[in-house]
């Protein structure tokens, strides 16, 4: 069938998760952590994506923010920075106005134009989205903003994935769903979405029973891939 609903994953794929310790790093009288950022950009990411699948499978839910600053707080103290109150500040607050990747939103505004329906699907919480989406200025090209808030439980359950054709009242095979993490594109697929991984570090294909349909280094061919 074709597709007629573009749905995005929002850290790491609209958003550029590592912007936030990359500026703090750039900022003056950081050196101690600059010697660290990548380490702890690094850390950060996973800790908060593994706490967030330890969390679904335990069945202990809490929001993106918790993980987020949990997450961080591994990753400080792993390079030795957790006595540093004020750069887990910083940190947390760059969290909220993450830069979108270059190609962002004139790929929307593409499919938008083209018709599409377009959304956020994403583990974060509406408050940490919507501050995403608005100092990236991606708004007015988006219908709708979903979040695991509404079912209470992260990436990758079905019950997630549910949130698209509740929302736009589409079957499976019409989304393409969009997402740089493997096992997110992954997981999507098993579900019955056509999906697109975004692999802007060339990294490995995830080793799950489902494979990613398409695989990209930016977002710049997704309105031709969702028209083909
Ligand atoms: C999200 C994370 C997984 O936005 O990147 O859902």
């Amino acid at each position: 069938m074709a597709i007629t609903t573009c749905v995005f994953d929002a850290y790491g794929t609209l958003f550029d998760v590592a912007a936030a310790a990359r500026e703090a790093a750039s900022e003056p009288g950081r050196e101690a952590f600059a010697a660290h950022w990548m380490d702890v950009a690094n850390n950060w990411r996973l800790k908060q994506l593994q706490y967030t699948w330890l969390r679904a499978v335990a069945d202990a839910h809490t929001d993106f923010w918790e993980v987020t600053q949990n997450g961080l707080d591994w990753a400080l103290e792993a390079s030795g920075l957790q006595g540093d109150a004020e750069l887990r500040e910083r940190l947390l607050a760059l969290y909220w106005e993450l830069s979108a990747y270059p190609e962002v939103p004139a790929m929307l505004a593409k499919l938008k134009a083209a018709g599409f329906n377009t959304a956020i699907l994403s583990n974060g919480s509406p408050d940490m989205l919507n501050g995403a989406v608005q100092s990236a200025q991606v708004g007015e090209f988006l219908d709708d903003v979903l979040s695991v808030e509404d079912v209470g439980i992260f990436k990758p359950a079905a019950s997630v994935y549910d949130l698209v054709g509740k929302r736009f009242n589409c079957a499976k095979d019409e989304v393409l769903f969009v997402s740089s993490n493997g096992w997110d594109a992954g997981c999507a697929t098993g579900y019955g979405f056509t999906t697109a991984w975004v692999n802007r570090a060339g990294e490995p294909v995830d080793r799950l029973p489902w494979q990613p349909a398409h695989i990209l280094s930016d977002l710049t061919t997704i309105p031709d891939l969702a028209s083909a």
